[in-house]
């Protein structure tokens, strides 16, 4: 039996990444793509540091999740809005009583974590995370899988046709500029790729599988939360989809458990479980400011640090159940 060794470490800042990774987080932090404004407290230490409980009751007061629904401009006045659920996404699904997230990680490898997370009512998976082939490890399980912009719009991805995306409840997104406003000349005619008309295509050939998207105000209100409770500025971009998604659980859920999210003693620079392909930025972050979602999610963390060492499992509880 040996002891435990080192897990996230809640405190991490890009001073302690490796040069190259550090750089570029540097750059994204620099840049602003998405037109940030009011960044708030970030880089000021003043403001005290929140307990992970008052964490949990700000996401849960500060971050509505919210899908397009076809009563909103400018969707309403356009003749496909009809696609779209009439009503957003948690009013519709759920509740479920306990929640698996399963992150893409490499970690996920060799973990035979595959029963575990099948145990679950209600399993999220990532983009073009596959199951079969990796059931011992990931499960076979998928009740709602989110998808991002640039995997509907890739040709190499199949979206329109491949089988992986035909089970369960589809959420898709797209990085929105900060002001979300969703106005024609603000993101509907500039998503960074064409989310809309892949959707459309999509709804037309799988007309009964349910297809959410999400609001952007969704994504940039959680982005306000990570930089709030942060002592440093991080990149002014959204939320990576593992982020996304555990918070998307916790308003659908009584209790979310993450798997390695937060990586376990199987930590590898391997980037995702299902390819061959090495990269500590995928851990760490690059365009997302990844790093300080899992110093948020550490410090919200009601699980042990041995579970996250051993199973790469984070339990957070779902907005209903807490008191604030
Ligand atoms: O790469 P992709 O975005 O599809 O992965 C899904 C999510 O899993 C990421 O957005 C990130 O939050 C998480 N992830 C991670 N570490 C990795 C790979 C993915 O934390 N090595």
């Amino acid at each position: 039996h040996s002891s435990m060794g080192e897990v996230w470490d809640e405190e991490m800042s890009s001073s302690m990444l490796g040069s190259r990774l550090r750089k570029v987080v540097q750059n994204y932090q620099a840049m602003n793509k998405y037109n940030v404004e009011n960044t708030g407290p970030g880089g000021v230490a003043s403001r005290p540091k929140l307990s992970g409980s008052e964490l949990l009751c700000r996401l849960k007061s500060q971050v509505q999740v919210l899908t397009l629904t076809p009563d909103l401009q400018p969707f309403a006045s356009l003749s496909w809005s009809s696609q779209l659920p009439v009503k957003s996404v948690t009013s519709e699904l759920g509740p479920y009583k306990s929640c698996a997230v399963v992150s893409s990680a490499g970690s996920l490898r060799n973990s035979g974590l595959g029963k575990e997370i099948d145990s679950h009512d209600a399993v999220l998976r990532f983009n073009t995370a596959p199951t079969s082939g990796y059931e011992k490890d990931v499960g076979s399980k998928t009740t709602i899988r989110l998808i991002n912009s640039q995997v509907m719009a890739s040709d190499e991805h199949r979206f329109l046709s491949s089988s992986l995306y035909s089970n369960g409840v589809l959420v898709g997104w797209d990085p929105a500029p900060f002001s979300a406003n969703l106005s024609q000349a603000s993101w509907y005619n500039r998503t960074d790729y064409p989310i809309f008309t892949q959707y459309q295509r999509y709804r037309r050939l799988h007309p009964l599988q349910p297809f959410y998207i999400l609001h952007p105000r969704f994504e940039w209100q959680l982005w306000q939360q990570i930089q709030d409770n942060m002592v440093e500025p991080i990149q002014k971009n959204p939320p990576s989809s593992g982020m996304l998604g555990t918070v998307v659980m916790m308003s659908l859920c009584e209790v979310v458990h993450v798997y390695e999210f937060l990586p376990s003693r199987r930590k590898t620079e391997l980037c995702h479980y299902y390819q061959r392909f090495y990269d500590a930025a995928c851990t760490l972050g690059a365009y997302h400011p990844l790093l300080y979602e899992k110093n948020l999610v550490k410090r919200m963390n009601q699980g042990t640090d041995q579970e996250i060492f051993t199973h790469g499992r984070v339990t957070l509880p779902g907005f209903s159940a807490l008191n604030c």
